[in-house]
Parts: structure tokens; C-alpha cells; sequence
């Protein structure tokens, strides 16, 4: 949460800051702020409310520096204020953070009484007072950095300045991300990659502990300890454009739309058809490993663990061992039983998500093996697991996420494949039908997206609902929770997702002519089951939607609108079901007028408890 950005070099620094925030602002948007050099001193602006509202204070203002910082917010100690809004700047020190300190308040009292005074409810305004402490006390930008941070006590990502020394921009990281974009003859920071995408491919991903000294002809790299070390530089092949609207309204409806290209990307060259398997290069497990696998955890949190629900039905269907899928918050906190002949996959977009890191870590303690399926490249996930599987959706920028549930549908679907191969529970047979499906849907996706004008009239009929119930059964079910999920995420309708064998068991008694009630009734095993689901709703009066099967024309005359899904497996089925949700979600949103991209409350990446 909250996003930092920092300019070293011959640009426009504002503009590069306010560019960079505006891909930054699915991090966070209670407040935004630059600070920048102007005439040798650092000037600061900085607004409550989105980006906007800072552009709106700027104006035509221009800056002669050549160095700044900058931030967007999301909001955690004190509320969202033009006060409580980054830059912080204690003396000659300006600070940018993202992360949360923990000690702030005795390090406060401690400084309050040296004579500092405080202006804002922050954790992070002590960290430009602290800094500033050192330089006062004669250490040189880079050692009283150091200093500071030995007594801080929390997360952080930071970018400071120092007035009076206008070739210094100093980065800082622990447990929050970092990155250093390398120009020519100009050096970037920003909490994620696509900020700089338009200006360098090439980055350097800092470790936790590391201080970086950027001016404008390097970039020096500290570790914890205060050596110097090389840090080899990562090319990544997301293309700026990626992170453009490209003519959609918003961000979530360009990444709905881009699913098919998504999943393309994400099975390209992990398919054998020859073998009937995935090729999971990039995991290479120990074939004894995976024969002596007791449980494997699936941990995620929002979207990804309703992956993770799905994926729970694949391993077990594929593979016959026992899964068990799990919220990182609850995991961390339940003294899980795991250990060395388990697997832990974490499942997360981003890979910053402080809940699900925190439980893989508890699982490596413990001794299990842990591989992440992860979204950003070089993400923290990525790099403390034990294995990596990267979904290739390319930067997703809308907060609620569409396009990488997909991609983390394909993979966990490829990794069942795969562990089911190996332990000799499907044949290459089996595995071959796997994948000729798997390689159709794509283009059952494009199908599917047809069915947007349909969807949209759906949105526009029960636009006034105040309630919603999604009902799915097994592989369905998740489905069902990501459809109410992403309702309430973006147009604030309340929404629940319900097994439909456990409506009987309460929803039922909110049924009446007012409530729509949308129903995952596509053809399998249990569906006749949801067939009654469907006669009990109606013989309360509720509205049905239901997703059924092509020409299901049974189920047409029982409900009031229904929408055709494609035929496919139904191990597959839950990747079609999703779009038809995401756009309801998504049109509802619109027409009701809330901020699609950017809903109210929530960020992108959540990097704290
Ligand atoms: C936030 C986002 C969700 C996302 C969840 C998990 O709540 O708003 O869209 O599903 O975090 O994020 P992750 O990056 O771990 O998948």
C-alpha cells in the first residue's frame, strides 16, 4: 500500500513524478505528494484526495531541480489530510515511505524532547526528523540514513532528499518493495516496475536491509551491513503500453478483455502434447519430492485465494493428495501444522501481499518446501520461495483483479497436471485431453466476451438491487464468491457468495421478489442439484441469472435471464464462468458511476497486516 516514486537526471522531474504516480495510484489514493528542487531548495506540494487534485495545485507551476520524490497514499496512521499527505520534511531531510514503523512513537517522545516538532499524525514523519537528527550531528547523507534505520523498527520502501545536495537521492528497503529503474544518464525508484516502464527496461530489485545512493552518473548499492554490492541488473519484458488503457474506459475492462491474450502468454511453451504434460521449467521439483508430498497448501488472500479454493479441487482430483486451501491471515495465526514433506503454494498478484508472505515464511520454518505463483516478476514471494511459477497477465493496474485470477487458474490447473503425471495418476492419455482443452479456451474466453452487451442489460435491469446472492457448487463454488467479491469491491452492492446446497441452511430467508440471485448451473455432476437450488428460489419469487450450459433450455424457462457458457471440462469451467461475473461487476460499477479502477477503501497491495 501507498506507492513511492523517485527522478534522478535531465527530465522534467515533476512530470516524471506525477507520470510515474499516476501508475502508481493503484496503491493507494487518500492523498498524493512531490517534492522537488527548485532554486536549491526542496519544494513540496502535496493534496489530500487522488492525483488529480494535486495536478489541480501545481498548475502551471515549473522546477528547475533535477531530483525528487514522490508519493500516493493509503491511508494507515493518522487520516487522509493534506497534513498527513507525503513528502515529510523535518530540516533539510524530505521523506517518502510506504510501510509502517512500529516504534514511531517512542522514537516521537525521544525526539520531541530534543526540540523537534511534529506537524502531521504520521508513523513516517519521524523518519525525516530522525535522519535530520544525524545530519545535524554532522554525518553525511548516506551515514545518517544508515543510522536512522538501525533504530527504526517496521517495513519500509523510502525515498528521501537532502537540501543542499542536489545530485543525492537516497532508497531504502525492508519487507515493502523497491526498485531501481537504470536509464542513460538517469536513474529511477518506484515501488513497482510499471511506473517505469516508458523510460528503462532494465532494473535492479533491492533486497531487504539495502540502501541505494543514486546521483546522476550512479548508483551505489549497500547491504545491511553497509558494504557495497554489485547488484545484477534484471531485464523485464513487460512493454509500456501494457500499462495503457488502449482506448477502454478503464483499466478492469481492458484487463477483462485481455484474458484470452493472458492465458495465451501464461501456457506458451509449458505444454507437452507429445507427453500429455506441463513443462514447469522454471520449478524443476525433485521427482522424490513430489512422490513423498503429504498435504499441499494453497495460501492466498482476496481473489487469489478463491484460486486457491479452485485450485484445492484440481490438485485433489488430479493428484489424490489431500489439499487444503487457506486465508494467509488465518494460516499465520493458527500454529499451522506443517512440515518437511508438505508443499506450501502461495498464490498472489502481486507477491507483496503481507498476510500470505508472512505465512510462507511460517511454512519454511517449519520446514515444507514452498513454491509461489506470483504475477509480479522478482516480487518478494518470488524470491523467498523455493520455486517460482509466474503468471504471464502482464501489469495489472485495475485494483480488482480480473486477468491474473485467470492466469492463476491456468497455472494451478498446469501444476495439478503436472504433479498428477508424475505420481503416475493420469495417464499421458488423460494428460493429453487435459491439455487439448486447456489450449481451446482462449478462444472459449473470446466466446465468452461476446456476451458483453447481454451482461450490460443484465447490469442495467437490477441496477437498483441492494442485495445479491451468488450460488455455486463444487469447482463452482469459488466462483460464486469471486462473483459476489468483486460486486462489492467495485459497485459497493452487497453481495455473497453461498454453496448452493447450504441456501437451504439461511440465504433462503433473505429470498424475496427484490433479490437477485445469480446461479452457476452449468452441466456436471451436481446439476440437477442446483437445478432444485433454482426451483427454490423461484418458488419464493426471487430473480434468477443463471450460467448454464449451452442451449440448457431447461433451465432457460425456470430463470429470468440467463447467460450460455461454453462447453468445456468442468475442471475448466470455472475460467469461463468468471468473465461473465467480472462484467456484471464491472457494468453495475459503471452505470452506478463509483470509481471502477480505483474503489473507494481498498489498494491493489496490501503490505500490511
Ligand atoms: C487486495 C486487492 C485484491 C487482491 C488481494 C490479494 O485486496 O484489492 O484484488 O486479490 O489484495 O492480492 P495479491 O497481490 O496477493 O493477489
Amino acid at each position: 500500500m501507498c506507492g513511492i516514486v523517485g527522478y534522478i537526471g535531465p527530465r522534467e522531474t515533476a512530470k516524471v513524478l506525477i507520470d510515474g504516480l499516476k501508475r502508481l495510484e493503484y496503491r493507494g489514493y487518500d492523498s498524493a505528494g512531490i517534492a522537488v528542487f527548485h532554486r536549491g531548495k526542496i519544494e513540496i506540494r502535496r493534496k489530500e484526495g487522488k492525483l488529480t487534485k494535486l495536478e489541480e495545485l501545481i498548475g502551471g507551476e515549473t522546477f528547475d531541480g533535477n531530483v525528487g520524490i514522490g508519493h500516493t497514499r493509503w491511508a494507515t496512521h493518522g487520516r487522509p489530510s493534506d497534513e498527513n499527505a507525503h513528502p515529510h520534511k523535518a530540516g533539510k531531510v524530505a521523506v517518502v515511505h510506504n510501510g509502517i514503523i512500529e516504534n514511531y512513537l517512542s522514537l516521537k517522545e525521544i525526539l520531541k524532547s530534543k526540540g523537534h516538532v511534529f506537524t502531521s499524525e504520521t508513523d513516517t514523519e519521524i523518519i525525516s526528523h530522525l535522519i535530520d537528527e544525524f545530519v545535524q550531528e554532522g554525518y553525511s547523507s548516506l551515514e545518517a540514513v544508515k543510522i536512522a534505520l538501525e533504530k527504526i523498527k517496521g517495513s519500509y520502501a523510502l525515498g528521501i532528499l537532502f537540501e543542499g545536495d542536489e545530485e543525492c537521492l537516497i532508497a531504502a528497503r525492508k519487507e515493502s518493495p523497491l526498485v531501481i529503474g537504470l536509464g542513460k544518464g538517469e536513474y529511477f525508484i518506484a515501488s513497482d516496475v510499471p511506473p517505469i516502464l516508458p523510460y528503462t527496461r532494465d532494473f535492479i530489485f533491492m533486497e531487504d536491509g539495502e540502501v541505494a545512493l543514486l546521483s546522476s552518473k550512479e548508483v551505489k548499492v549497500f547491504d545491511a551491513k553497509g558494504d557495497e554490492v554489485s547488484k545484477e541488473p534484471k531485464r523485464v519484458n513487460w512493454s509500456p503500453l501494457m500499462a495503457e488503457k488502449g482506448g477502454y474506459k478503464h483499466f478492469m475492462l481492458k484487463e477483462i478483455f485481455e484474458q484470452p491474450r493472458a492465458v495465451i502468454d501464461t501456457i506458451r511453451g509449458r505444454l507437452s502434447e507429445e507427453k500429455g504434460d506441463a513443462v514447469l521449467e522454471d520449478v524443476d521439483f525433485d521427482p522424490t519430492f513430489l512422490k513423498k508430498i503429504r498435504r499441499i497448501f494453497l495460501i492466498a488472500c482476496g481473489t487469489s485465494y478463491h484460486a486457491a479454493l479452485v485450485g484445492k479441487f484440481l490438485i485433489e482430483e488430479f493428484c489424490r493428495i489431500p489439499v487444503e486451501a487457506d486465508i494467509g491471515s488465518e494460516f499465520r495465526y493458527r500454529d499451522p501444522i506443517i512440515g518437511e514433506n508438505d508443499l506450501l503454494v502461495t498464490i498472489s498478484q502481486s507477491g507483496e501481499t503481507a498476510d500470505t508472505l508472512a505465512a510462507l515464511r511460517e511454512a519454511k520454518r517449519k520446514g515444507a518446501k514452498a513454491l509461489a505463483i506470483c504475477n509480479v516478476v522478482e516480487s518478494s514471494l518470488a524470491r523467498e520461495a523455493d520455486h517460482v511459477i509466474y503468471t504471464h497477465a502482464g501489469p495489472e493496474i485495475g485494483v480488482a483483479s480480473t486477468k491474473t485470477f485467470a492466469t492463476q487458474l491456468v497455472i494451478l490447473f498446469l501444476l495439478a497436471l503436472r504433479i498428477g503425471r508424475e505420481l503416475g495418476l493420469l495417464s499421458k492419455e488423460e494428460g493429453k485431453v487435459l491439455i487439448e482443452e486447456l489450449v481451446r479456451v482462449p478462444h472459449l474466453m473470446e466466446e465468452m466476451l461476446k456476451a458483453s452487451n447481454q451482461v450490460a442489460k443484465i447490469a442495467r435491469k437490477y441496477l437498483h438491487a441492494r442485495d445479491f446472492l451468488y450460488l455455486g457448487r463444487g469447482i463452482n463454488y469459488p466462483i460464486a464468491l469471486e462473483g459476489a467479491l468483486k460486486l462489492k469491491e467495485i459497485s459497493y452492492v452487497h453481495a455473497e457468495g453461498y454453496p448452493a446446497g447450504e441456501m437451504k441452511h439461511g440465504p433462503i430467508a433473505l429470498i424475496d421478489r427484490e433479490m437477485p440471485i445469480v446461479v452457476l448451473a452449468t452441466k456436471n455432476d451436481v446439476y440437477e442439484k442446483v437445478i432444485s437450488n433454482i426451483e427454490e428460489v423461484k418458488a419464493r419469487e426471487g430473480k434468477v441469472i443463471a450460467l448454464a450450459s449451452p442451449s440448457d433450455r431447461e433451465v432457460a424457462k425456470k430463470v429470468d435471464d440467463v447467460i450460455f457458457i461454453p462447453e468445456t471440462l468442468p475442471s475448466l469451467t470455472p475460467i469461463l464462468l468468471t468473465i461473465p461475473l467480472q462484467l456484471l461487476a464491472y457494468y453495475m460499477a459503471d452505470f452506478k458511476g463509483t470509481d471502477v479502477d480505483q474503489p473507494r477503501n481498498l489498494a491493489k497491495s496490501v503490505t500490511v497486516e
